[in-house]
């Protein structure tokens, strides 16, 4: 039948880490991530001039402190972002700039800090050149163009077209350039993010667009970014992108620019997902099996408070069951995996149209655990308290096969923290 043999179907480890002892350790829900696969991923991508960690992806200290190490840039889209590169030992200056504040408008609190730090701004409206131009003038900026079109893994995820919030309409490339030219910006650097999950087919055109913007911007641009966006495998029939390729296709359109302007023009890529939703899993323990008519339900510890992408997309991800009792041999059954939360779409194996599908998996019990694998982009980060329930713990496998928590689990003056009774009306209660 259908199940995909690079995605095992039994699980007893993580990285050489025994399941069990990771839930008895660190309690479950817990997020596991493997060091070496963002290793990996990031070595993949060497080609690029610099490669630049959309953080929004997963942001905690390890993995930001992991890239860092390994010489990969960063991008920031709030000034928690900001923050939390600095905190991971990221400079806000410097050349190429080690953060990139990437956004469609600054709230308050992020123009304060883009301006007081000197973090190097990617512009997606005009405003924001007009709102930075009046408080930095003279800098270097990037304008994120939005070429007329977009792609994604779903609509949700296209960044791109005119259904789309996001970057600077590619005809107003003029009145961008009067509006930086009234505070002295300088446009130094070109980017496009057409959405997550592009393929080949649609990078030529992005390559094709990005370049007619700078040739019509001219030599002040120094630096193109490819955005983000590169796809990785969720199921067995999604083919692996052809790195080799889509660098070749960007390489071609910088060298066309190298030529026109004259000077070097550094060559950026953006990716999220790419290098960590590999290296992620979510554990969690089966908590009770439910027949309900003709469909076998699997209960979990963990929600869509915990991994929203199945309920939000009908993101389908790789699931495997580690057996409490360590058996290797378990049959298999067709069943629906939900979670914890009083919401019917709480369930983790979407049907295409609808909330309830199903996997093949095997046959389990309470008390086994279930593993959601390929979690680790827009997992952890998109998680929630919703039903008051705490942020899952968050562990990294190291080099030497090692545990590290991360994060520890919410608790629950974690949850009330910073919120207070009004004292107007007390003792009016009946
Ligand atoms: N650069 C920009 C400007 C972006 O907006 C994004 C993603 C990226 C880079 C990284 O994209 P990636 O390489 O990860 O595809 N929550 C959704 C994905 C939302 C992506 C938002 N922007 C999901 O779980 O699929």
């Amino acid at each position: 039948t259908a199940v995909a043999p690079e995605f095992s179907d039994l699980r007893h480890e993580i990285a050489g880490v025994p399941i069990s002892e990771i839930a008895r350790r660190f309690g479950t829900p817990t997020f596991v991530y493997e060091s070496s696969l963002i290793q990996e991923r990031i070595n993949d991508l060497r080609a690029f001039d610099t490669i630049r960690y959309a953080q929004k992806a997963n942001s905690n200290l390890a993995v930001l402190d992991l890239v860092r190490r390994q010489g990969v840039l960063v991008d920031a889209v709030s000034a928690g972002e900001i923050g939390r590169a600095r905190a991971a030992g990221y400079v806000p200056v410097g050349d190429p700039p080690p953060i990139v504040y990437t956004a469609d408008i600054f709230d308050h609190e992020s123009l304060d800090l883009v301006v007081e730090q000197g973090i190097h701004v990617n512009c997606g409206s005009p405003d924001m050149i007009a709102q930075y131009g009046q408080r930095a003038p003279g800098r270097e900026i990037t304008l994120r163009i939005n070429p007329g079109f977009g792609h994604g893994h779903s609509q949700k995820t296209n960044t791109g077209g005119e259904q789309s919030k996001h970057g600077i309409w590619h005809d107003q490339i003029g009145d961008c350039l009067a509006l930086a030219a009234q505070n002295g910006l300088k446009i130094a650097g070109l980017h496009m993010h057409i959405g997550s999950g592009t393929d080949l087919e649609h990078l030529s055109q992005v390559c094709g667009a990005l370049e007619r913007v700078a040739l019509a911007i001219g030599s002040t641009i120094t630096t193109i970014s490819a955005g983000g966006g590169l796809p990785t495998p969720y199921r067995t029939t999604d083919l692996k992108v052809d790195i080799a390729a889509y660098f070749l296709l960007w390489d071609a359109t910088r060298r066309r620019l190298q030529e026109a302007f004259g000077h070097p023009v550094r060559l950026e890529i953006e990716p999220g997902r790419y290098l960590v939703a590999e290296s992620g899993y979510l554990v969690a323990e089966i908590r009770a099996v439910k027949q309900m008519g003709a469909n076998t339900f699997y209960l979990l510890d963990a929600g869509f408070n915990n991994l929203a992408r199945p309920i939000l997309y009908g993101a389908y991800h790789p699931m495997s069951i580690a057996p409490a009792d360590g058996s290797t041999n378990r049959e298999r059954r067709s069943v629906v995996v939900g979670g914890p939360l009083c919401e019917s779409g709480d369930i983790f194996t979407q049907s295409d149209g609808g909330v309830v599908g199903s996997q093949l998996l095997p046959s389990a019990k309470v008390g086994d655990y279930l593993i959601i694998e390929r979690a680790g982009a827009y997992g952890f980060t998109m998680g929630s308290n919703y039903n008051s329930k705490p942020m899952a713990a968050e562990v990294m496998v190291n080099s030497d096969g090692s545990t590290h928590l991360v994060r520890r689990r919410q608790t629950f003056e974690d949850l009330i923290r910073g919120e207070s009774i009004p004292s107007v009306d007390a003792g009016s209660a009946a």
